[in-house]
């Protein structure tokens, strides 16, 4: 893979670095993308499974959904792709993640400062908003007793603690995800550039100047303006670029 000298310019300590992660970067973890080949779940797509609607009509089988995500990514394990990216957030001051992913991978490989912005898959939340259950809390149980599982302040169901289609996004993360599109390389990897706002944060980037890199071995909507276009994986890309600023 050739990597463009103004990218590796670019890439300087002082950069304002920003990266936008989708399921792609989890795929070499074995985390089943959600528009990819092993995403459909019993040929349901996700848009039909992710939606307060869905839960409404039938909690237990979008639990079964999700319980079926967090048993896959429990025994999976970040990749390189990850590892790198946690790298540079420790090395590079001005460094920011913002992912779409809901797997917690980027955190247990150690990067710092993640801005989640579809929430994750190891929150829950109560369903009916009871009073004496905090807004979100973590919960790995894996598998669930009992789909859907019980508010343990309520009784009633719990929901995943994730941000689902129809639903707005937390107003404070999302500003924080504007903020850190304002920055001097923006990469967007590993997403098919199809869900909004996350997919709108590169045109805000290109807006303030950033040079802009995609990594993904197939096109995407966004492929067609890119500065820089890596048409590879995710765990493949990372490790190449981490070697070329190693060289310098
Ligand atoms: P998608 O499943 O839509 O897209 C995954 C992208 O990763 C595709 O464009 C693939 O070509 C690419 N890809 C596959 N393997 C790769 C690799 N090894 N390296 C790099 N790229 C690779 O996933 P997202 O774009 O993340 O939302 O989906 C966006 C949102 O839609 C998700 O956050 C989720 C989903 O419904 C919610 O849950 C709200």
């Amino acid at each position: 893979m050739t990597l463009p000298d103004r990218l590796l310019r670019a890439l300087c300590p002082d950069a304002r670095i920003t990266v936008l992660t989708g399921a792609g970067v989890s795929a070499a973890s074995g985390v089943p993308t959600f528009r990819g080949p092993g995403g459909l779940w019993r040929n349901v797509r996700p848009e039909e499974l992710a939606t307060p609607a869905a839960f409404a009509r039938d909690p237990r089988l979008v639990w079964e959904w999700y319980d079926w995500r967090r048993q896959k990514v429990a025994a999976c394990h970040p990749n390189p792709a990850h590892d790198v990216i946690a790298a540079w957030s420790r090395r590079f001051p001005r460094f920011t993640l913002v992912t779409q992913n809901v797997d917690g991978l980027h955190e247990r490989a150690g990067t710092r400062h993640v801005l989640r912005m579809h929430g994750s898959l190891w929150d829950v939340g109560c369903w009916n908003a009871c009073r004496a259950a905090p807004r979100r809390w973590r919960d790995d149980t894996v598998p669930f007793a009992a789909l859907p599982p019980p508010c343990p302040h309520c009784g009633r169901p719990l929901r995943p603690g994730v941000v689902w289609f129809g639903e707005a996004l937390d107003e404070d993360i999302l500003q924080h995800c504007l903020d850190a599109a304002d920055c001097d390389v923006f990469f967007t990897a590993g997403t098919s550039s199809v869900v909004y706002p996350a997919a709108g944060l590169l045109d805000v980037a290109r807006r303030h100047g950033a040079l802009t890199v995609e990594i993904n071995p197939d096109d995407t909507p966004s492929s067609a303006g890119i500065d820089v276009r890596l048409a590879t994986g995710a765990e493949i890309a990372f490790v190449e670029i981490e070697r070329a600023i190693a060289q310098r």
